[in-house]
């Protein structure tokens, strides 16, 4: 049995608990600073034994509960997303604690699958100039960050391949946008757990992938199977080197 501490128990985290039941893990720690019944900070008191911690909190705080959970050696798992900019950061911290730490934009299975057939859409498309790109994510009104992360992995893979593309343009655009600015535009509303878009158009067609979520759970099952996979390990991986592992 891994043991195991939730950091952050909002949706994501009450989610993973509830999924755990089926997989040979124990939740031995839920900490949230604002949910009753939580642990209110991270010590090695309220870590109660734990292996490894899957973190889902907030992109203000999810650095600093990184941080305490270097210096207490544990194991990570990191789900929250909107801190790019602080990567290098974050990978020295993990390095320095010689600890293990898994993290993506998103960690089903189902998207990581979709992340590889966006990658083989660019190649094929990116070889007929008439067909222009567009990328769409619609989420839930409470989610925190806007894109998505899964909206930027999505664009780096797209800018990858399509040559005519060179940059990624998120927000509301007062003008034409330019030819080689790939368009990915947010939705907030209601309850969708996460829709992702990418759209292939020319002048004759429009060629649209989607992936849909159609609840938590597998997110929630791939961050307690990555959580599995990093007992033992050493390092700074990402969720797709565990689906290639
Ligand atoms: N990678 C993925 O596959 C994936 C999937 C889903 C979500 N996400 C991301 O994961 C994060 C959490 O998502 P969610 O839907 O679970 O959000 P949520 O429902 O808002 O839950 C986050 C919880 O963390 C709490 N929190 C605030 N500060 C904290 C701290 N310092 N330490 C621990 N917990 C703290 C929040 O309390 P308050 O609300 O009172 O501040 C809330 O209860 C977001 O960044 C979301 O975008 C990633």
């Amino acid at each position: 049995m891994v043991k195991i501490a939730l950091i952050g128990y909002g949706n994501m985290g009450k989610m993973i608990n509830e999924v755990s039941k089926s997989l040979p893990v124990e939740i031995v720690s839920r900490i949230d600073p604002n949910q009753e019944g939580c642990e209110k900070s991270i010590t090695e008191a309220s870590l109660n034994g734990a292996d490894v911690c899957i973190e889902f909190s907030h992109p203000e705080t999810v650095v600093e509960n990184i941080r305490q959970i270097c210096a207490l050696k544990r194991n990570i798992v990191v789900g929250t997303t909107g801190w790019n900019d602080k990567t290098d950061e974050v990978r020295n911290l993990v390095n320095q604690a010689n600890i293990g730490m898994i993290h993506g934009s998103n960690l089903s299975i189902g998207m990581n699958l979709f992340y590889e057939v966006v990658a083989k859409a660019a190649e094929v498309f990116s070889k007929y100039d008439e067909y222009d790109v567009y990328g769409l994510e619609l989420h839930h009104r409470q989610k925190a960050d806007s894109p998505s992360g899964t909206a930027k992995e999505l664009s780096k893979i797209l800018l990858k391949d399509l040559k005519n593309k060179t940059t990624a343009q998120y927000d509301k655009v007062d003008r034409k946008i330019s030819n080689e600015e790939l368009h990915f535009a947010s939705i907030r509303a209601g309850y969708i757990p996460g829709t992702h878009t990418i759209g292939f158009d020319s002048p004759a067609d429009t060629i649209e992938l989607t992936h849909r979520a159609r609840n938590r759970t597998g997110l929630a099952l791939g961050a307690l199977n990555a959580a599995i996979w990093i007992v033992g390990k050493k390092g700074f991986y990402t969720f797709q080197d565990f689906i290639r592992a």
